[in-house]
């Protein structure tokens, strides 16, 4: 019986647990804690995917709350050193790249830990953004490394990290989607908001690069009223990006609803049954590709390159032209677009870190080489 930590901390974190969770929790060979650090703690940030996502209560809550990045990222440190200290797990297992996810990393490698990183190896190349930070600290220290895309096995592999150490296992975020779609499809939301098939665009925005800059903001701010004049826009807006509106005294015009950020469930129906979705995530330029719906990322750079390659996805910044060039390109497409296969996106990438951690305990050549022959492990 191994004993796993699992952490997660912030609203794209859920995703990616809950599939391990029901894959390790039951099984014989793991005993599994996991810890909520709180840096995400509104209910609609956190509880509500809880919910949606069928998440047992997290066994312990550090409860850090918000603040800037080095406060946030010390009290999760300080918290959490205590958590290990009086529980020492055989593993701990990190998500993603948030602060949370680089809090927990440096903790438990200094603790002496043996580290798993889920989405290990994504790169945006942009040092500007705190994720590729947290993402560059978090697989500098990670003993075994979750891929979920090519890209991030050939960049660990050019970092020197070795192959042995790398398991290409697919997307827990698609585990979710493709685990949770028939339930969201019952979810009412389209309803509820007088929706059709696509008939609406889905609009998330949250990256401090475009919320925080009152000028960039108030020029996506322009694009949206523009397309709202077309087809309605549907925003579910993040705190963050909350606050930064109320300063700019930017409210909606005709065709724009605001609504507060939506649980899992509703989320995943708007996504999929959407003309186009304009976001600035990461995990949404996955879903949508996941899901064949054109999505437009306000961004200059993806962690995430096989979204655009395979995907749906295309790059657009936040220059208004581009936006709403690429908009109308999208508008005047058929209804149905195929939906792209992505290699191991498949809702099976949590049996597959199961495998792996099962043969990487066991040490059992059998199990890896079966799990090569799947193509879910590179170098052995
Ligand atoms: C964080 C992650 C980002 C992820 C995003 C998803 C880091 C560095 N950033 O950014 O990678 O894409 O989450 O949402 O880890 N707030 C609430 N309630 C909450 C959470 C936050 O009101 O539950 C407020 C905070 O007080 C703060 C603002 O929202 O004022 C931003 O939150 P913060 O956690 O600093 O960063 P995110 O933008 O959410």
């Amino acid at each position: 019986m191994r004993r796993i930590m699992l952490v997660a901390g912030a609203r794209p974190n859920f995703m990616k647990v809950a599939p391990l969770m029901r894959e390790l929790r039951p099984h014989p060979d793991f005993e599994v804690r996991l810890i909520h650090t709180g840096q995400h703690f509104s209910p609609e940030m956190s509880d509500l995917f809880f919910r949606d996502l069928g998440l047992p209560e997290p066994d312990l809550n550090l409860e850090v709350g918000g603040g800037s990045h080095a406060r946030q990222t010390a009290e999760i440190m300080v918290r959490f050193e205590q958590v290990l200290e009086n529980d020492r797990p055989d593993l701990v297992c990190v998500v993603g790249d948030v602060n949370s996810t680089v809090a927990c990393a440096l903790v438990a490698k200094k603790l002496g830990m043996l580290l798993a990183h889920i989405e290990a190896g994504l790169r945006s190349f942009d040092r500007g953004m705190p994720e590729e930070i947290n993402r560059l600290a978090t697989d500098a220290l990670t003993d075994l490394f979750f891929t979920t895309e090519e890209s991030g096995t050939m960049n660990l592999l050019r970092e020197g990290v070795p192959p042995e150490k790398i398991y290409f296992v697919g997307n827990l975020m698609i585990d979710s989607l493709r685990h949770h779609l028939d339930a969201a499809r019952r979810s009412g939301i389209l309803d509820e908001l007088g929706l059709g098939l696509q008939d609406y665009i889905l609009v998330t925005l949250h990256r401090p690069s475009n919320v925080d800059e009152p000028q960039v903001l108030r020029r996506l701010w322009w694009v949206l009223s523009k397309i709202a004049v077309e087809i309605p826009v549907i925003f579910p807006i993040h705190p963050r990006t909350r606050a930064r509106l109320e300063n700019l005294q930017l409210t909606a015009v005709a065709g724009m609803r605001l609504l507060p950020p939506l649980g899992y469930l509703d989320f995943l129906q708007l996504m999929s049954s959407a003309k186009a979705v304009l976001t600035d995530s990461g995990g949404i330029q996955e879903e949508t590709t996941a899901l064949g719906v054109p999505c437009l990322t306000l961004r200059e750079n993806t962690e995430r390159p096989v979204t655009l390659s395979l995907g749906t996805n295309r790059l657009v910044g936040a220059n208004p032209e581009n936006i709403l060039s690429a908009w109308r390109e999208i508008r005047s497409r058929p209804a149905i677009s195929p939906t792209p296969s992505v290699p191991l996106w498949d809702g099976r990438a949590a049996a597959r870190v199961r495998e792996a951690l099962q043969g990487f305990f066991n040490r059992d050549d059998t199990a890896d080489r079966h799990y090569a022959a799947a193509g879910g492990q590179v170098g052995k």
